[in-house]
């Protein structure tokens, strides 16, 4: 048999470069086949994250999907940040007692508590996938007690998404700047108005991001700016509000350490879903760069990261390195198809999974979570 098997590989190109799956295969596809095209499934139907991508394409009109699922030029960076989590193995303790591991999710986010180390990445455009938009979010974020970041440019208002907070609901409102201060100014004082409680400035995108798949759909970027983004410019932004201001899209360990030099609170890893420049690292290679050659930098400031996020072991392999809290973008989009419903089953499914996943890879507590649990030489699973 296993002779066999060899043979028909070798006859059928097996050993060719592995072919890449949006989704793993995992059964969806034989159970929902008779799903007609346009109907949303059941969402007790939806197991893991990515179903519901799976199910956010049956469903939305090509161009709404396309604007969520679009990645930069070839779209490389894109499915690297979902296939970099499998080039590293896991190193399993046994015989650990993690009987409590649930108990040890809850962790603060710039001091703000939280039940998991887990946030709503900002996206734009929630009214491409549901009508209440980001409205869903922000309910399905207070109701499993996570972070959200409102995009600025959502399809609510940063006044209306404020409108509808829980009581003491904590938000970080995700803003582009420009150099022109007035507008600057406005932003800064309406997301302070509006109550947020800190600002994500996001960096990684000075040009107008190259996207194909999402041109071809007329749903591509609307930024034709050079913008003008420098340390200099974080330094005024920074006095220009008490609020304290995050750094978003950081990509190197260079970066990393210029914003503690720059004093800047705390950044997130990310190359925006790889939607801005193909080729760019994804968060967990920057996380790696930053452990190998300046890992002080882990304790100097909160480090988040995001992009590629599905599993609750990708959720710890970034917390292995020190990493403070995951954001996930396209997961929750995808999930706001359900309304907010679909919003909470997407958090209650990554919070189950970042607990059975730590308590099978012996960790008993979240917060002692360290390389030890990762073999980082990456493993030839492309071959
Ligand atoms: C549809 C969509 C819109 C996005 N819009 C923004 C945005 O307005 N501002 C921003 O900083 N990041 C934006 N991002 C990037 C996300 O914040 C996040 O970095 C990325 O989605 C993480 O990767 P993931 O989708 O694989 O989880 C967007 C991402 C997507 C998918
Ligand atoms: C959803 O579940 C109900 C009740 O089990 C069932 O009747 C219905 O056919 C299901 N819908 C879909 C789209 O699978
Ligand atoms: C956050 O949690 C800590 C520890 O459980 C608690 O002492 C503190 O009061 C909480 N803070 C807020 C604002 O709820
Ligand atoms: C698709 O996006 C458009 C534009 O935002 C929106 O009006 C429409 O409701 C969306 N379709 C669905 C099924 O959500
Ligand atoms: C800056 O923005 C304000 C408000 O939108 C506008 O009135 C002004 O003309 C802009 N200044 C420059 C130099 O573009």
């Amino acid at each position: 048999m296993r002779s066999y098997l060899f043979t028909a590989l070798l006859a059928s190109g097996g050993f060719a470069a592995r072919e890449f799956l949006n989704e793993p295969d995992t059964g969806i596809d034989d159970v929902l086949k008779d799903l007609p095209k346009g109907t949303l499934p059941n969402l007790s139907d939806i197991i893991g994250l990515p179903d519901f991508d799976w199910a956010a394409r049956h469903y939305l009109p090509t161009k709404n999907y396309t604007y969520y699922r679009n990645g930069a030029a070839g779209e490389w960076s894109y499915r690297n940040n979902l296939e970099v989590f499998h080039r590293y193995r896991l190193r399993p303790r046994v015989m650990v007692d993690i009987t409590k591991i649930e108990s040890t999710l809850p962790t603060t986010i710039l001091g703000h508590n939280f039940s998991a180390p887990i946030f709503i990445s900002p996206c734009a455009r929630g009214a491409y996938g549901h009508q209440e938009g980001e409205l869903n979010l922000l309910k399905g974020a207070a109701a499993g007690n996570i972070l959200y970041m409102p995009a600025l440019l959502a399809s609510y208002t940063i006044e209306e998404i404020a409108a509808a907070k829980a009581e003491g609901q904590v938000v970080f409102q995700q803003l582009y700047l420009s150099s022109n201060d007035t507008e600057t100014q406005d932003l800064l004082d309406r997301s302070k108005a509006a109550g947020a409680n800190a600002i994500v400035f996001t960096v990684d995108s000075a040009a107008d991001g190259n996207r194909h798949r999402a041109a071809r759909y007329g749903v591509g970027s609307a930024d034709s700016e050079y913008t003008y983004i420098t340390w200099d410019y974080y330094k005024k932004v920074s006095t220009m509000t008490d609020l304290p201001v995050i750094l978003k899209g950081i990509m190197t360990v260079d970066d990393a350490k210029l914003a503690v030099k720059n004093k800047v609170p705390a950044i997130i890893l990310s190359n925006h879903g790889g939607r801005q420049l193909d080729g760019s690292p994804s968060s967990l290679e920057v996380a790696i760069e930053i452990h190998e050659k300046a890992p002080e930098v882990f304790k100097q400031i909160e480090v988040y990261a995001d992009g590629g996020v599905r599993y609750g072991a990708d959720v710890l392999k970034l917390l292995s390195l020190g990493v403070k809290a995951v954001g996930l973008g396209r997961p929750f989009m995808f999930a706001n198809v359900f309304g907010t419903k679909g919003i909470e089953k997407a958090i209650q499914i990554i919070k189950h999974e970042i607990a059975i996943d730590a308590a099978n890879l012996g960790v008993g507590n979240l917060d002692k979570i360290d390389p030890s649990y990762v073999q980082w030489t990456p493993n030839n699973w492309m071959g």
